[in-house]
């Protein structure tokens, strides 16, 4: 058998099923043939057979690409004023409120040409790459209106092509009620159900809902995602963020894939989503920059086998973040996280927020060739290092993507 490249001299933390861990092998060898994996296994087990390439791995440790599965990193402008007012008192309810936070991002985003809109996404997203993410979900939603969420949905576009990353798309025209709508949102709801799912459904994959007081009700959530499941987007929604709204429990009736945030979820719903297979997106830097108090039941989803995915939320207003490797240090820190579920929270079960479960996420046969490869010894040090840059090469369906200068 001929392989394109055989990569060799790792550990490999193959994360095949969260039974195993990392399932990690030492002393692996991983062959890649087309966009495909191969043969993962142990070096001395490999199959005979020659290679185009070999990858040296000087001892480090390959990973499946990561996941990034819930980003907004599509907007115009900064909200770095807003920080030092958050940092002096001011609650994001409160600026929200008077018309600023994501109404801010709105109006730097309805001014802001494709152009701009897909270079500073580009840029952020080059960030992510280097760190060894090789799948991202984009939200809409800094649009609300027609013309602006098509023109976040074609810089979502540019940026497949011009990164050759993954971009999974969600329609999040419900995100906030946009000025010219304040006090009748059940008019923009309509707008979003009428006019907007129907006219992007061919071209985004989900449909998410920011269900909150200071955003949209449960019945107004719930229209949405009827809109959405007739035209076949599947749901995810942000839930329970700020207070406790049964944002997870409608969405998993709706089949949900993933309920996001969720500090505020309840037993009941925490029931409700491992009943739907609905996985819960924990989100740690929107936590952190919001100076939050109250984590998300992590006992109650281990104890209900609700898979835990980690990601950025990558977004101009609370999580200004554009590290994946950070996010996994903060999961364990904050949220109590082990790393070794950190590291499933971007890999195998970040997938399963997606429904890219058959695709990729682990390092077995038969997946896309998506890897990474760092300088550490042990899986554990993803989680524990704090900012610098563990992450030495990485590749999409086979083809490299990010090489370190310095290996
Ligand atoms: O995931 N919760 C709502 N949406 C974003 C924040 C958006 C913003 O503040 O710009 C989030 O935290
Ligand atoms: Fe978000």
């Amino acid at each position: 058998m001929k392989y394109d490249v055989r990569i060799e001299n790792i550990s490999a933390a193959t994360m095949t099923s969260t039974e195993s861990g990392y399932g990690l092998i030492d002393d692996a060898a991983v062959l890649v043939q087309g966009d495909k994996i191969g043969w993962v296994g142990k070096r001395s087990e490999a199959p005979a057979g020659t290679a185009d390439k070999t990858v040296d791995g000087n001892g480090g440790l390959l990973t499946p690409g990561l996941i990034d599965c819930h980003t907004h990193l599509i907007y115009g402008g900064s909200r770095a004023s807003e920080f030092e007012e958050l940092l002096t008192g001011t609650s994001y309810t409160e600026i929200l409120k008077r018309g600023g936070g994501i109404l801010s991002t709105v109006r730097d985003t309805r001014n802001a040409s494709l152009e701009e809109l897909t270079k500073a996404a580009n840029r952020r997203l080059s960030s992510l790459i280097k760190e060894g993410v090789t799948t991202v979900e984009i939200k809409t939603g800094y649009g609300l209106d027609f013309e602006t969420e098509r023109k976040i949905i074609q810089a979502m576009k540019n940026l497949e092509k011009q990164t050759d990353i993954t971009v999974k798309k969600t329609f999040l025209g419900a995100h906030a009620v946009p000025r010219e709508y304040e006090k009748k949102s059940d008019a923009y709801i309509e707008l979003v159900c009428n006019k907007m799912i129907p006219a992007f459904a061919g071209d985004v994959d989900y449909a998410d809902v920011f269900c909150e007081s200071i955003a949209f009700s449960l019945p107004q959530t719930k229209r949405v995602f009827e809109a959405a499941q007739q035209h076949g987007l599947k749901i995810r929604v942000h839930a329970e963020q700020l207070s406790n709204m049964g944002a997870a429990s409608l969405a998993s009736e709706f089949g949900a894939l993933s309920a996001d945030h969720l500090e505020y979820i309840d037993e009941a719903g925490v029931r409700n989503m491992a009943d739907r297979g609905t996985t819960a997106v924990l989100l740690p830097g929107a936590f952190y920059f919001l100076r939050e108090k109250k984590i998300p039941p992590i006992d109650l989803f281990r104890r209900y086998s609700v898979p835990m995915a980690v990601s950025t939320d990558s977004n101009p207003g609370s999580s200004p973040c554009l590290s994946i490797l950070l996010m996994l240090n903060m999961a364990c820190t904050l949220f109590h996280l082990t790393p070794e579920e950190a590291l499933q929270g971007v890999t195998i079960n970040a997938v399963k927020a997606l429904g890219l479960e058959n695709e990729c996420g682990t390092l077995e046969k038969g997946k896309t060739a998506d890897m990474a490869l760092f300088n550490v010894k042990s899986p554990a040090e993803l989680a524990y290092t704090m900012g610098g840059n563990l992450c030495v090469k990485v590749w999409k369906a086979g083809k490299p993507v990010f090489s370190a200068a310095v290996e």
